[in-house]
């Protein structure tokens, strides 16, 4: 178990037991975390499932890979240099405390 800290766009912050290999999505959807919308389901898509990685944990999750990186060049809100799609970082002990802010808008 890990926890993850979610930052929704109007300042407040929900901390979520994360199972390992849950997707910090999947966490999020399945614990009523809102505004994540995450239309395709996981399947790297959609882009509506778009969060912004706290800068301390940037190196620890690293950056998105060829697919995620295309399909970021198409989220609703401004793409910025942490900015990764939720569905594709995947929960892990080393990723404990981990803080995403959720995307104000992801459609
Ligand atoms: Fe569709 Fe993440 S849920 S890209």
């Amino acid at each position: 178990m890990a926890e993850v800290n979610y930052i929704s766009p109007d300042g407040t912050v929900t901390t979520i037991d994360a199972r390992d290999g849950d997707s910090v999505m999947e966490t999020a959807v399945k614990n009523g975390v809102k505004g994540i919308v995450a239309e395709c389901g996981g399947a790297c898509a959609c882009a509506t499932c778009h969060v912004y990685v706290d800068e301390d944990f940037v190196s620890i999750v690293g950056g998105p890979g060829d697919l995620e990186d295309d399909m970021l060049d198409g989220t609703a809100a401004d793409r910025c240099e942490n900015s990764r799609l939720s569905c594709q970082i995947k929960m892990c002990a080393e990723y404990d405390g981990l803080t995403v802010k959720i995307a104000p808008k992801q459609v």
